[in-house]
């Protein structure tokens, strides 16, 4: 993003930061200070070994109509590593809903009313970089890990929410190859950097991913109570 004008560096020196109105401004994506450290292959194939494959259980684009091929995306697929914990049982309970809601505000929207649990080891290493931006378990939704390889993509898209439209996930790029994009329809693409964290605007926006690296892509995204970490929001805008 580029550096902001004067005057509005100005202004926002006179005046509080306010977060949901800052979340709902209209940003498509903001870079978070959020240090990412490097993790090796055996850490992402031991996520996926723990995680839950949802996207297996439950046909999000097809509305629960059972189809042969998803044309909407290729090769790409979500593992929970941190969600309801009867997932079978959750999927009963949000059913009817998801015409209108995603799964990280569906997850918001229940956090409080079902278990939710890690499905990674304690000392996993992905656990524990989430766990220390968010202390307070009750405070993340969801954690999804995604690992797209060379040729996959996700078609254009918005994502649901009844509730708001603005900056809403956490999106760590933890390999991020030169060839890969994140499409922002009249944005461009996202400029994403390897080792980085975002927050991204997936419910105004139309968005799509493509890879075309040869290597895999693996990001993270996480679905939380954005007000737990107002002040490192308010400092990450404050130093783009
Ligand atoms: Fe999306």
């Amino acid at each position: 993003m580029h550096k902001f004008p004067k005057l509005i560096e100005e202004v926002s020196q006179n005046n509080q930061f306010d977060l949901d109105n800052f979340l709902n401004s209209g940003i498509p994506w903001m870079k978070l200070n959020i240090p990412v450290p490097e993790f090796d292959q055996t850490v992402f194939d031991r996520a996926v070994e723990q995680s839950t494959n949802w996207r297996e259980q439950w046909k999000f684009t097809s509305k629960q109509e059972k189809i042969d091929i998803d044309h909407q995306v290729k090769e790409w697929n979500g593992q929970v590593l941190f969600g309801p914990s009867d997932w079978d049982n959750w999927m009963d309970l949000t059913l009817g809903q998801n015409k209108d809601n995603d799964e990280d505000r569906l997850c918001m929207m229940h956090r409080n009313s079902i278990d939710f649990s890690w499905r990674l080891n304690e000392s996993h290493p992905i656990r524990t970089f989430v766990e220390d931006i968010f202390p307070n378990q009750k405070d993340i939704n969801i954690v999804n890990f995604y690992v797209l390889p060379p040729g996959g993509y996700l078609f254009p898209h918005v994502d649901q929410c009844e509730a708001h439209s603005g900056l809403n996930k956490i999106y760590v790029a933890l390999n991020w190859s030169e060839g890969n994009e994140f499409g922002f329809y009249k944005w461009g693409n996202a400029p994403i950097i390897e080792r980085t964290a975002y927050l991204i605007n997936n419910y105004r926006y139309v968005h799509w991913v493509l890879n075309r690296s040869d290597q895999p892509r693996v990001v993270l995204d996480i679905g939380a109570n954005l007000h737990s970490i107002g002040n490192l929001i308010e400092e990450s805008f404050k130093s783009q």
